[in-house]
């Protein structure tokens, strides 16, 4: 499996991991405004965006392999990796398989745990769907839960995000909904993250609760919690600025 990626800048290499089911896209800002201090890596994860999308399950450690093949092709040992969402477990995941390769972690409207049986029978519920109709319905079933309630419909971030995921093909939707039903809970792992952590979400978001960010950042030993305000699932697009100053207040902690 050969990634699609973009990369920009010189200096300590920072991944950037997209959620399901968009693409590198939605971490532009960040890959324009980071890249004058890093060499920020943004791929698009198996099944999104430019990158293949073969039929099957995507293990969320099969994705976090293909990151790491990405970086061995570029001769990177060791990065910050940073996960949006679904990013942020194929981050967990890729922490499980090589911590020695991380110099820093982060979620991003993210968490540790694994699904509840209703969340994976929704999963399967959606895949069926898709199947069926295609990725317009992933983007009905999701738009509406992405933003802040406040952001309106036709805000063009939301077009930007409509795009994304009907460009995503119906393997890749699927491939990924099973993927995150089968997925670990990650939670025992977390007090072992001994790398600088972040933890970032919006005070918004109406996909994974703030308790849930609150409770990840806590068991982390060096966390930090960051709450944007004004934001939903998507900060990196619905507030730019605050995410990335957080990201890059964040990254001046680690020292390679
Ligand atoms: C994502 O944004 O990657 C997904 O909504 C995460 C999830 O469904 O758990």
């Amino acid at each position: 499996m050969k990634l699609h990626y973009a990369e920009a800048g010189i200096g300590i290499p920072v991944v950037l991991l997209h959620g399901f089911p968009l693409s590198s896209a939605i971490w532009r800002h960040q890959k324009r405004q980071l890249s004058d201090l890093y060499r920020v890596i943004t791929p698009d994860l198996r099944g999104h965006g430019e990158s293949p999308a073969p039929e099957g399950t995507y293990e969320m450690s099969e994705l976090a392999g293909d990151v790491f093949a990405l970086l061995d092709a570029l001769h990177i040992e060791k990065a910050a990796f940073l996960g949006h969402s679904m990013g942020g477990y194929v981050t967990l995941a890729a922490w499980k398989l090589a911590p020695q390769r991380f110099l820093a972690l982060g979620l991003v409207a993210s968490h540790a745990a694994a699904d509840t049986e209703d969340g994976r029978q929704g999963r399967y519920q959606m895949a069926g769907k898709v199947a069926a109709q295609g990725s317009q319905l992933a983007a009905d079933a999701m738009l509406p839960k992405l933003f802040a309630p406040r952001l309106s419909a036709d805000d063009p971030v939301v077009d930007l995000v409509r795009q994304l995921i009907l460009k995503t093909p119906s393997a890749g939707i699927i491939g990924s909904l099973r993927g995150m039903a089968a997925r670990d809970d990650a939670g025992e792992m977390l007090p072992q993250i001994n790398v600088p952590a972040l933890v970032l979400a919006g005070d918004c978001d109406q996909i994974i609760p703030i308790a849930k960010a609150e409770a990840t950042a806590a068991a982390m030993p060096r966390s930090t919690l960051t709450i944007v305000e004004n934001a939903g699932h998507m900060p990196m697009l619905e507030q730019p600025e605050a995410t990335t100053k957080a990201l890059r207040e964040f990254l001046s902690t680690i020292d390679d």
